[in-house]
Formats: C-alpha cells, sequence, structure tokens
C-alpha cells in the first residue's frame, strides 16, 4: 500500500475521529488512580468510546483482547489489561487507544502519573510529550517524513533519555496502519516529502535507560529490557499547507 491523500470530506471524519479519541483520554485521564485495575481503564475506555456510536479499533485487531493498551512503568506499549494489575501511587502508566468514526481511524496515546511520581518519571513524562512537539516543527508540507523522527531523537538524546526503534508511527485513516512507518529516531536520509492531506499517527516511546526492549510471554506487552520506566505519547495529525493540525486534541 502507498500513502493515501485524504478527501476533505473524508478529513471532516476523521477530525471526528480524532475529537471524539481526545475526550476518551480525558476522560480516562480523570478515572486513573491508585486502587482500580488496568482491566477497569480497559472497560471504562470501551464504554466511552461505545457512547459515542465509535468502534473500538484496538479490540481483536491481530488478536489484541481489549480496547485500551495499558502499559504501567517498564511496559513500553500494548499492555493486556488484567483485572489483577492495580495501579499504585507512584506508577506510570501510557494509554493508547483508538477510535473508528464512520469507517475512519483515530489513534492517540497518553502517559499519566498514578497519584504521586518520582521527579525522574515526571520528566521522562514532559520530554516524551515535548519531543512529539518538536516533531511537530517538521510536520508541514515541503519538509521530508524523516524530518519529524530526526527532531523526536534529537530532543529526546539532548533530555539523557533514549528512542524505543523496535515499533514505529504510522499512516492512519480507512485502516489503522497505513503507510508510511515513522520511526522515532534519525535516518540516514529525509525519506517522502511531506504533502497537504496526509493523515500521520506520531508516536514517540521513550525509555529512562537503553533503548531495547522485548516481548513478554503474552507477545503482546513490550517491556524495556533494562526495565527502567518507559512513556508514550501519540496523536493522529494531518499534514496542511501551514501547521500541522492535531485531530486528536480538542481545540480550546
Ligand atoms: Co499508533
Amino acid at each position: 500500500m502507498s500513502v493515501t491523500i485524504k478527501s476533505e470530506k473524508e478529513i471532516e471524519l476523521m477530525r471526528e475521529a480524532g475529537r471524539i479519541l481526545a475526550i476518551v483520554h480525558e476522560e480516562l485521564k480523570e478515572f486513573v488512580r491508585p486502587g482500580i485495575s488496568t482491566m477497569d481503564i480497559d472497560k471504562k475506555g470501551y464504554e466511552i468510546i461505545k457512547s459515542f456510536g465509535c468502534i473500538p479499533s484496538f479490540l481483536h485487531y491481530n488478536g489484541y483482547p481489549a480496547s485500551i493498551c495499558v502499559s504501567v512503568n517498564d511496559e513500553v506499549v500494548h499492555g493486556i489489561p488484567n483485572k489483577k494489575r492495580i495501579l499504585r501511587d507512584g506508577d506510570i502508566v501510557s494509554l493508547d487507544a483508538g477510535v473508528i468514526y464512520k469507517g475512519y481511524h483515530s489513534d492517540a496515546a497518553r502517559t499519566w502519573a498514578v497519584g504521586e511520581v518520582s521527579k525522574e518519571a515526571k520528566r521522562l513524562m514532559e520530554v516524551t510529550e515535548q519531543s512529539f512537539y518538536e516533531g511537530m516543527k517538521y510536520a508541514k508540507a515541503g519538509c521530508h517524513l524523516y524530518d519529524i523522527s530526526a527532531a523526536i531523537e534529537d530532543y529526546v538524546v539532548a533530555n539523557g533519555f533514549s528512542c524505543v526503534r523496535d515499533l514505529v508511527g504510522h499512516g492512519i485513516g480507512r485502516e489503522l496502519h497505513e503507510d508510511p512507518q515513522i520511526p522515532n529516531f534519525r535516518q540516514r536520509r529525509r525519506g517522502p516529502k511531506l504533502v497537504p492531506g496526509m493523515t500521520l499517527a506520531v508516536e514517540p516511546m521513550v525509555n529512562i535507560g537503553r533503548p531495547e526492549v522485548c516481548w513478554l510471554d503474552d507477545d503482546w506487552t513490550v517491556v524495556t529490557e533494562d526495565e527502567t520506566l518507559s512513556a508514550h505519547y501519540e496523536n493522529t495529525i494531518l499534514i496542511t499547507d501551514g501547521e500541522p493540525e492535531l485531530l486528536s486534541i480538542r481545540k480550546k
């Protein structure tokens, strides 16, 4: 498959998919607290998504068993919700969610603090979110795709952390995963030119320690090899003639 350029009509649908997903994350943020299970978060997320008449896109995707990926501490992404996994004060929890609205996808992730977390955990979450915005400085027509990748990594490395290399961002639209792949680290070329109408899911995954990750025996949960904390921040965006439009963030 090649990169798809969305029509104005498609973009309208993706705006709505993104707006709904932004609300899902806002409501889940309020729900996260010590004492709940990661399964509680999945149930809540499923209910919110359904209340908007949307389909949770992750549920049954390649056999994934839940609507929200819930990844705690050294879990990077794709954690499987479990009623026995109780969140505790001091944990950080990454929530990744996707919805389908009238055939169009949005995909976004946030990392939240559970109660009071360490200074370093806080800094990890801030750097991860900011690395996304550093990438956004190059998410414009005329720039190249891997300019985004390089900006993300440069910022993360300058702050003493590392970017996961085994997982990437992606194009998005009628499918959850479309071309192109979007690495979160510098490539040796600038890659394809960005064109208005491209819709992308940019998703830095940042580790405090080394960038290497491995998979647990459940074949989903990705964890840091050195067991340091990891954070994830993702939005679905639209390339325009000017600044990128952040579809999965609610406009103030
Ligand atoms: Co994604």
